[in-house]
């Protein structure tokens, strides 16, 4: 059975109560504390719950693993989103996570874990935000698993050449087939996140009502004020 143990992983707990918990997957390379400050743009106030790839690839860490570049060990993408779901699990019940308020927010080869465990493990998250993200179960047909109202913002770049906007737009259609709400958001970069992607990633979040809007926070805090609380 996965515990938390399992992954090298930091969690920061929610700033106020109902705040969403963001589940944060690093890109080929990088680990644990790269994406912290992602999140927290993201979503001001949530939990940040961010685990470490357990594959190295000459030492870069990662999800799974890829035969070469934009070629997956598919069998390995989905024992290694079994592992992540085992351990989503395990930190659902060690830190008292609200699993209906609980998304994925991945970049890249983390974009990709996050979509294979939407597509395989659908019970397990709330929804996502996936950037240069591919199809990462490639031209394996996912199970016809009911993602029925998750909403999924999808970033892809036209010019991407290493998760190309055709891949992304072939993980909407899957998603979409299966009752996912997708957000497909097109920009004309290259493999990255720009400033307006994230900006449209937040109005997406708020919109879909799982992370409280600017307006709401402020109540919260005038509110907190009124009752003597601390802010
Ligand atoms: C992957 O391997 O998941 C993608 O090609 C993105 C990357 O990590 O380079």
């Amino acid at each position: 059975m996965t515990t938390t143990e399992d992954f090298h992983h930091v969690y920061v707990p929610a700033e106020k109560p109902g705040r969403p918990t963001l589940l944060l997957l690093h890109g080929t390379g990088a680990d644990e504390h790269d994406l912290l400050a992602l999140g927290r743009a993201l979503a001001p106030e949530a939990a940040l719950l961010s685990p470490r790839g357990k594959v190295s690839e000459r030492g870069a860490n990662r999800w799974f693993r890829r035969l070469r570049e934009g070629v997956f060990d598919v069998d390995d993408v989905v024992a290694r989103s079994g592992e992540l779901a085992g351990f989503i699990a395990a930190a659902v019940d060690e830190y008292g996570i609200d699993p209906r308020s609980l998304i994925a927010v991945g970049f890249s080869n983390g974009a990709n874990i996050g979509a294979a465990t939407l597509l395989l493990h659908p019970g397990t998250l709330a929804g996502a935000a996936l950037f240069a993200v591919a199809a990462p179960l490639q031209d394996r047909e996912p199970e016809k698993v009911d993602l029925s109202g998750k909403p999924v913002f999808l970033g892809t770049g036209r010019t991407d050449p290493i998760t190309t906007a055709d891949d992304a737009r072939l993980l909407s259609r899957q998603l979409r087939e299966r009752g996912a709400e997708v957000t497909l958001h097109e920009h004309s970069g290259g493999h990255e996140l720009p400033p307006a992607v994230l900006a449209a990633a937040h109005g997406w979040l708020v919109g879909s009502g799982l992370a409280a809007s600017p307006a709401q926070r402020g109540q919260d805090a005038s509110s907190a004020r009124a009752e003597g609380g601390s802010v």
